[in-house]
């Protein structure tokens, strides 16, 4: 069946698919582009035949990731016989045609689009955040634009949208190409943004144009990463910190995602890929923050605090017969949650009450930490850097200040970290590498693999498997590899069958006295990353299908999980993403310690200061938080 899509006709993907044979008679159309015969896929679009030919053809409205919508008409190619030229990312090749991508008429074309594109077109390049890495100035520049044919706005039109901790809208750079729209309308299902009036009144705006932070935005910043110029961007918090670390009063504290690390290279212009994590650690101390942590600390944490509560809610509703919210929903995706905040309030018992890594390490530098060292917790400035835009969203929640402060400080993007390093001076990739700082210095590959779809899952599974069977995750996952938890599918589904049982181990038993009542279940667990997938899956439980017999689910806002997120260089596509989940692969197979529950600095903590165990009253008071229920329509 076809499934329901809320995009307007003009902007649904073609229905044209690749024959399933791909050499079988038909399956392949011969045609002529820029004089030379070529063999193309039956109803691939000549856009993609170019690519595939290695013909560049400019675009700005298509993203690889997005449906066609065809309104740029950048694309331009001229087709034997046919009257007018025709956006070649949305023709599809079904017939042998001539195509000429770069003909005389298709070059005034393309730069007369251009010029009135930056005829309502106000920013200078110099100040703008995607200065060298803007698709228009990429344009302008190819074509030779050198004068304003159809004239210049000298004077910005809109106002700035500075409303949202995450996103910041400049619409006086907007070129209504419409990618923001179809990123929150169909890869997000939030529908936040929409193209409002018509003809050359036509813009972006928001419902009744209310600014960002009275609206539903989820905060993800996938916008951000498919808009093709500097009309969004994160909100920025460099300048603040850049005060900070010259305010010798000021103690300034870094904690790293996973994924900026795994992602960072590509500021500074090298493949996708490779990890940066020592060198990334060298540059911040010389940036000049006093310590450097590694947020996968944390995230070993949340495997022992969100792993307990899952514990518990079993226990209460199969021993206890008590009425508990399962499946237990992760909670370390703010967009995620924010989205179930508002799109499905009556589940947000649900999520796990475990806070994120980001704001457990917030809590625990402004009170652990700062009791060890002898630092007056309002002296600490902690700043984190993430591959988020909501992650900014998140530490200005106002739960988010158990340690007596603000916990997290600031959220600083992987993009707005290369900028402060190139600031600095400093060219990332060669840099010696240095490790992080004690007492939180090692953590797991379990913590590291957070960083993609499926990585929470697989890391809870290396820690439950263990804890509860006693046997070796090795056992049943070769190389503790849990594979049918990880790529890039939407959702994702696995059953485990708990044959055996072990002892319950020592931080546990004051919560459950054994695991008999566990011996021959089997536990479902679900993954779904992007928010559209979220949903399919909240409609199957609303629906009381398949999803709603699941124990653990694990969402992610943003496609591909963290390592796609809103605050990760751009450009993005499905390939980068993989890129980037491989390198978070590889350095987790790298590591001498893969499991959570191993990390001998998390089960210090639970001695030294978490003392009454995982879940107990003082976890519960610093590291664990509660949802609020937002509108449909309004924050
Ligand atoms: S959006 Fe692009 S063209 Fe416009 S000011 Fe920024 S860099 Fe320049
Ligand atoms: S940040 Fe996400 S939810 Fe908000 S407007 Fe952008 S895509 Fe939509
Ligand atoms: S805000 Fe960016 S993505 Fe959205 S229409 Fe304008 S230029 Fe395109
Ligand atoms: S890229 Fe083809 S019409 Fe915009």
């Amino acid at each position: 069946m076809k499934e329901k899509l809320r995009t307007p006709v003009a902007q649904q993907p073609l229905t044209i698919e690749r024959p399933a044979i791909e050499d079988g008679i038909g399956s392949k159309v011969t045609v002529e582009i820029n004089e030379k015969k070529v063999q193309v896929f039956f109803g691939q679009t000549i856009l993609d035949a170019c690519k595939e030919n290695q013909i560049h053809v400019p675009t700005l409205c298509h993203h690889p990731d997005l449906c066609i919508a065809g309104n740029c008409r950048v694309c331009v190619v001229e087709i034997e016989g046919m009257r007018t030229l025709q956006t070649s990312c949305s023709f599809p090749i079904t017939a042998p045609i001539k195509i000429k991508t770069s003909s005389s008429m298709v070059r005034k074309a393309r730069r007369h689009i251009i010029d009135l594109l930056l005829s309502e077109h106000y920013g200078e390049c110099y100040s703008c955040v995607r200065n060298n890495n803007c698709e228009l100035q990429s344009l302008a520049n190819e074509y030779g634009v050198d004068s304003y044919t159809f004239g210049h706005i000298k004077e910005p039109i809109f106002e700035e949208d500075l409303s949202s901790y995450s996103v910041v809208r400049d619409m006086n750079k907007c070129i209504n190409c419409r990618r923001c729209v179809r990123t929150c309308i169909d890869l997000q299902e939030v529908g936040v943004l929409e193209a409002i009036g018509r003809g050359d009144k036509t813009h972006i705006g928001t419902f009744l144009e209310k600014p960002l932070a009275d609206v539903i935005c989820i905060n993800c910043g996938q916008c951000i990463n498919r808009c093709p110029t500097g009309a969004l961007k994160a909100n920025d918090p460099s300048d603040v910190i850049w005060n900070a670390i010259d305010d010798p009063t000021k103690h300034v504290v870094i904690q790293t995602a996973p994924s900026p690390r795994a992602a960072i290279g590509e500021v500074f212009g090298l493949e996708p890929g490779k990890s940066f994590t020592g060198e990334m650690n060298t540059a911040l101390r010389r940036i000049g923050f006093d310590v450097v942590f590694d947020t996968n600390f944390t995230a070993d944490l949340t495997i022992m605090e969100e792993g307990t509560e899952l514990i518990l809610r079993l226990y209460k509703a199969l021993v206890k017969k008590e009425q508990v919210a399962i499946p237990q929903f992760t909670s370390c995706s703010p967009g995620w949650v924010k989205y179930l905040e508002h799109f499905y309030p009556e589940y947000i018992d649900n999520l796990s009450s475990a806070k994120s890594p980001q704001q457990m390490f917030g809590a625990l530098i402004k009170t652990f930490y700062a009791q060890k060292k002898g630092i007056d917790p309002k002296d600490i400035v902690s700043v984190a850097v993430m591959p988020c835009a909501a992650k900014k969203f998140e530490c200005n929640r106002p739960e988010m200040n158990d340690s007596g402060f603000k916990d997290v400080d600031f959220g600083l993007t992987t993009r707005e970290l290369g900028q402060m390093i190139k600031e600095a001076g400093i060219y990332l990739p060669e840099m010696p590498k240095s490790h992080f700082d004690d007492p939180f210095g090692d953590a797991s590959g379990a913590g590291l693999i957070f960083g993609a779809t499926g990585g929470v899952m697989e890391a809870a599974l290396r820690t439950v498997i263990e804890l509860v069977t006693g046997k070796k995750v090795e056992d049943i996952f070769a190389n503790a590899d849990i594979i049918p938890l990880r790529g890039f599918e939407g959702i994702k589904y696995a059953e485990l069958p708990i044959k055996e049982v072990g002892p319950v181990p020592k931080i546990l038993q004051h919560l459950v006295p054994d695991w008999n009542w566990l011996k021959g279940a089997t536990l479902k667990v679900a993954v779904a990353h992007g928010t559209a997938n979220a949903k399919k899956i909240m409609e199957d439980i609303k629906a009381g299908g398949k999803f709603s017999e699941c124990h653990f689910i694990e969402f992610m806002a943003c496609p591909g999980g963290c390592l796609g997120g809103g605050g990760q260089p751009i450009p993005t596509n499905e390939e980068i993403r993989k890129m980037r989940a491989k390198a978070i692969y590889d350095e987790d197979n790298s590591l001498p310690l893969r499991k959570s529950h191993e990390n001998k600095h998390v089960t210090d903590i639970y001695t030294e200061f978490l003392t009454d165990g995982p879940c107990g009253h003082i976890s519960h008071k610093l590291l664990h938080t509660s949802y609020v229920k937002r509108g449909k329509y309004i924050a």
